[in-house]
């Protein structure tokens, strides 16, 4: 088979990884890649967002499967062109999709299939979403609607932050159209953990759990980024939250979409908050998640095109996911400044001092010049996953590769994983 992947960060890197395991698969390409990336596959200079242009490579090149990464090409309608062209691809159509790009979308499906959230209102009018703020109590979530890069949530203590959120989102427009409208939503405490399920539309499978780190610095301090780091699996989703999740969340999601007509065939993401209560829905993304796949597709024990390909043809009824029981820790080394600006172009050593075959180094903002050299290209620069017997020991083995690497301005959480660490806050 030949396949292309659409994407350029660590998530595109362990897809290609793990795809490049695959007996069936010959050849992969990846439309545009990075430094790492390019050791697997061949990279394109075709952006994420050239539709026509990914179609055209995929019919000239005889593409056997594309597989999208990152969100703003579903939301554009990419699967809906593949399919009409009579191209094989994995990701949710267009309509599918705006259970991400629209958060105004998804809630209102989450009320009609009954599936437990954060209350919300939503508003299309500034003066109107400013009035509400002053007479609801605090603290409070401000969301804008549309696509924003992650950048569009806004968990306020204050309601001058609220006031703020709102005046950024819709007056400024710092998110252009995606800040049309605003939903004002109550805040969920608990701890928070993502469930990523591959789907055919009907049969709902899920992977293991994983848990995100997105503020920037140790303890969850700082602003938030696409994702410090990620472990799998996450303890706070026990066997019972898992089956909530299951049954209250996913399932219920793909069986509502379907009932009104839009198959859903892909991955679908569920961020969670879970509390004494149970689970909540934080949000959905219609993708893969950046960095819980790095820590979760290292542990997936399964052809990852077989599973894709059942996907695709709705026989996923017929897989069953097996999942390595060891677990896995993957920190982000991120530039300096991130997520604020930062340079580009430091050059990166001790990539091959990294002689650990339990550990995985995925590039994401990298980039490998004629002189063979890999320097920094974007913000969040390499993952560096390791596998052990307990997230203890998989900790221990991350930091021991990733203190081997170095570039200039490189910073990275020193916790991640710790959360895992305390199973007495889990054993109820
Ligand atoms: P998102 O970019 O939509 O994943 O949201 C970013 C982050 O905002 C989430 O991971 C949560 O930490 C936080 N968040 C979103 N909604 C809520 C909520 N209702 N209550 C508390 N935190 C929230
Ligand atoms: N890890 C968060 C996301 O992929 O949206």
């Amino acid at each position: 088979m030949r396949v292309l992947v659409i994407g350029s960060g660590g998530r595109e890197h362990t897809l290609v990884w793990k795809i490049a395991q695959s007996p069936l698969v010959e050849r992969i390409f990846c439309a545009p890649g990075n430094g790492g990336i390019q050791e697997l596959a061949e990279c394109l200079n075709i952006s994420p967002s050239d539709i026509a242009a990914l179609a055209g490579f995929a019919e000239k090149e005889k593409i056997d499967l594309t597989v999208v990464g990152p969100e703003p090409p579903l939301a554009e309608g990419i699967t809906d062109e593949f399919i009409r062209r009579g191209l094989r691809i994995f990701g949710p159509t267009r309509a599918a999709a705006q259970i991400e790009a629209s958060k105004v979308f998804a809630k209102g499906a989450m009320v009609k299939y009954g599936i437990p959230t954060a209350d919300f209102i939503v508003f299309d009018d500034a003066q109107r979403a400013l009035r509400h703020i002053r007479r609801r109590p605090t603290p409070m979530v401000v969301k804008a609607d549309g696509l924003a890069a992650g950048k569009g949530v806004i968990v306020c203590r204050a309601r001058d932050d609220a006031d703020e959120a709102v005046r950024r989102i819709m007056v400024e427009k710092e998110f252009g159209a995606s800040g049309d409208k605003v939903i004002i939503e109550d805040c969920l405490v608990g701890e928070e953990a993502s469930l990523l399920a591959f789907t055919d539309g009907e049969t709902v499978l899920p992977m293991d759990s994983a848990q995100d780190h997105k503020p920037v610095f140790d303890n969850d301090e700082g602003p938030n980024t696409g994702g410090m780091g990620a472990y799998s699996p996450a303890p706070v989703v026990t066997p019972e939250v898992y089956r909530r999740i299951n049954n209250e969340i996913l399932t219920p999601m793909i069986r509502g979409l379907a009932a009104e007509g839009i198959e859903y065939k892909g991955v679908l993401y569920a961020g969670l908050m879970i509390d004494d209560d149970g689970p909540k829905i934080l949000e959905f993304n219609a993708r893969f998640g950046d960095p819980e796949t790095q820590a979760l597709l290292p542990r997936l024990e399964n052809d990852l095109v077989e599973v894709m390909d059942a996907v695709i043809d709705g026989r996923l009824s017929e897989i069953e996911l097996k999942w390595s029981t060891k677990a896995a820790v993957c920190v982000v080394m991120a530039s300096g400044g991130y997520p604020g600006p930062y340079e580009k172009g430091k050059t990166i050593s001790g990539l091959d001092s990294v002689d650990d075959n339990s550990v995985v180094v995925f590039h994401a903002g990298t980039k490998r010049l004629d002189d063979g050299r890999i320097v920094t290209d974007g913000g969040r620069v390499l993952g560096v996953t390791g596998l052990s017997d307990t997230i203890g020991q998989a900790i221990e083995r991350t930091y021991a590769a990733a203190e081997k690497i170095h570039f200039d301005g490189a910073h990275y959480r020193k916790d991640i994983g710790a959360k895992a660490l305390r199973p007495e806050k889990w054993n109820r």
